[in-house]
C-alpha cells in the first residue's frame, strides 16, 4: 500500500455545507490523511474544529497565506502535497492561483473562479506548475454517469440531435422575499459569489454534465436569467437555450426558487437511435429509451458497465453507492493522478472542465444583459 498523499484543507469548517462531503471521500478509499487546514478564517474556530476531527493542530493556520509560507519551510516529504479547496467562490482563485505557484497539486471546488480572465490566468499558472489540477464537479463520479459517457463515446445513441439538462433546487424561495434575510447570503452577494447565483452555482453543473456525457461541446447559448426583485443583483432562475452543432440543439434550465425541490439535477440526451435520462436524486438508474425497444434500465457493479463505470463501483450491485462515493470517486482519480499512476480519461474533471465553465457563466450573463441575445463561447 503507497503512502497516504498528505492533504491541505481550505475551508470545509464545521459551520460549511460542503465540507463533509470532501472529507468523507477523501478517507473512502484509504488514499488521503489531513495534516494541514485553515478550516475557518476565525483561527480559534479552525483549532477547535481540528481537535473536533482529531486533526493534529501543529499545521493548522491563522490564514492562507501562513500555510502556504510555513509549508514551504518543511522538507518536501513532509509538506503538504494535495490541497483541496473548499472556500466560498470568491477565494478559489488567489487560493489556487499561489498554490499553484508554489508546487502544490490543487483540488478545487466549482465554479473555478469568478470571471474567465482569471480561469485563463489559473490555466496558465496550472500549465506552467506541472502539477495536477482537479474540479469537482461532484456528479461525473457517479457510475451511471460515467456509463452515459462511454455508452454515447461507443455510438449506443447514434447522432445525438437534442440535450435537455435542468437543475432545480428550492433553498433561496424562503431567503428572497426578504432584502434583510437575503444580505445574509454569499451566494446572493456578487462580491464573494461573482458574476450569477444561480447559474454559476447550479447551472455551470449542467453545462458540465452536457459536455462530460456527449462529448460535444456548446458553441453558443441564449439566456433568459429572473433575478425576482428590482434590488437583487444576482439570478436565482435561468433558462438557456444552447446550440451545440447547426442540427444539435437543447437547453439547459437552472433554478433556486424551484419551490419544494432539492437537487433536482436531470440530464435527458435524444439521438437518432436511443435515448438516455438520468437523475441525480436516484442516480444508480440509467433508463435507455427507444422507439422500437422496451425502456431499458441500466444499473451499475454489472458486467455489462464500462471500465470507467466500474471504476466507480466498491460493492457489488444492489449496495446503492451515492454522492459521498461519487466524490470520492473524484478523489480516486486525483490520487492516481498524484501519485503518477494511470488513470482513465473522465476519472476527475479538469483545468480545462474550469475554463469551459466560466465561459459559460459569462456567456449566459452577457446573453441576459446584452437583451437576450445569442453570444458564443470561445
Ligand atoms: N461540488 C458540489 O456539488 C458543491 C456543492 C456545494 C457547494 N459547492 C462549492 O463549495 C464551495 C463552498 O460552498 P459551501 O456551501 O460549503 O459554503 P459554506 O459557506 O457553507 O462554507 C464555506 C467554508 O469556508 C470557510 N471560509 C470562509 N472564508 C475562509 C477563509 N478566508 N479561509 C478559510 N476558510 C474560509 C467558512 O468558514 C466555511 O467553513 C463553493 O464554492 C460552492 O460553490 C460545491
Amino acid at each position: 500500500m503507497p503512502k497516504k498523499i498528505r492533504l491541505g484543507i481550505l475551508g470545509g469548517g464545521g459551520d460549511s455545507l460542503i465540507g463533509v462531503l470532501h472529507r468523507v471521500a477523501s478517507h473512502i478509499n484509504d488514499n488521503y490523511q489531513i495534516v494541514s487546514a485553515v478550516f475557518n478564517p476565525d483561527f480559534e474556530q479552525s483549532l477547535a474544529f481540528a481537535r473536533q476531527i482529531d486533526v493534529p493542530t501543529n499545521r493548522i493556520y491563522k490564514d492562507f497565506d501562513t500555510m502556504v509560507e510555513e509549508e514551504m519551510k518543511l522538507p518536501p516529504e513532509q509538506r503538504v502535497q494535495v490541497c483541496s479547496i473548499q472556500t466560498p467562490n470568491f477565494l478559489h482563485f488567489p487560493m489556487a492561483k499561489k498554490l499553484l505557484d508554489n508546487g502544490f497539486h490543487v483540488i478545487c471546488e466549482k465554479p473555478m473562479t469568478t470571471t474567465l480572465q482569471e480561469a485563463k490566468i489559473l490555466q496558465e499558472a496550472h500549465r506552467k506548475s506541472g502539477t495536477v489540477f482537479v474540479l469537482t464537479h461532484t456528479y461525473t463520479g457517479y457510475p451511471m454517469v460515467r456509463e452515459m459517457r462511454e455508452m454515447i463515446k461507443a455510438g449506443a445513441l447514434g447522432k445525438i440531435h437534442k440535450v435537455d439538462a435542468s437543475y432545480y433546487q428550492g433553498w433561496i424561495n424562503p431567503v428572497i422575499h426578504d432584502p434583510e434575510v437575503r444580505k445574509t447570503v454569499w451566494r446572493l452577494d456578487p462580491k464573494k459569489a461573482g458574476i450569477s447565483s444561480c447559474m454559476g452555482d447550479i447551472g455551470v453543473h449542467a453545462f458540465n454534465l452536457i459536455e462530460y456525457t456527449t462529448g460535444l461541446k456548446i458553441n453558443s447559448v441564449l439566456c433568459d436569467f429572473n433575478y425576482l426583485y428590482d434590488d437583487n443583483q444576482m439570478d436565482v432562475d435561468g433558462t438557456v437555450l444552447i446550440r451545440m452543432g447547426k442540427h444539435i440543439k437543447g437547453l439547459i434550465r437552472s433554478s433556486q426558487v424551484a419551490t419544494g425541490e432539492e437537487n433536482a439535477l436531470t440530464i435527458n440526451i435524444y439521438g437518432e437511435k436511443a435515448g438516455f435520462r438520468w437523475e441525480q436524486e436516484n442516480p444508480n438508474f440509467l433508463y435507455m429509451t427507444s422507439d422500437t425497444e422496451a425502456l431499458k434500465v441500466l444499473k451499475p457493479g454489472h458486467s455489462y458497465n464500462s471500465k470507467l463505470s466500474l471504476a466507480g463501483t466498491k460493492l457489488p450491485p444492489g449496495h446503492p453507492e451515492g454522492i459521498f462515493d461519487s466524490m470520492a470517486n473524484i478523489y480516486l482519480g486525483a490520487a492516481r493522478a498524484i501519485r503518477g499512476e494511470e488513470y482513465n480519461d473522465g476519472e476527475f474533471p479538469t483545468m480545462l472542465d474550469g475554463v469551459r465553465g466560466m465561459n459559460f457563466i459569462e456567456a449566459t450573463v452577457n446573453s441576459h444583459k446584452g437583451g437576450n441575445i445569442w453570444v458564443d463561447l470561445e
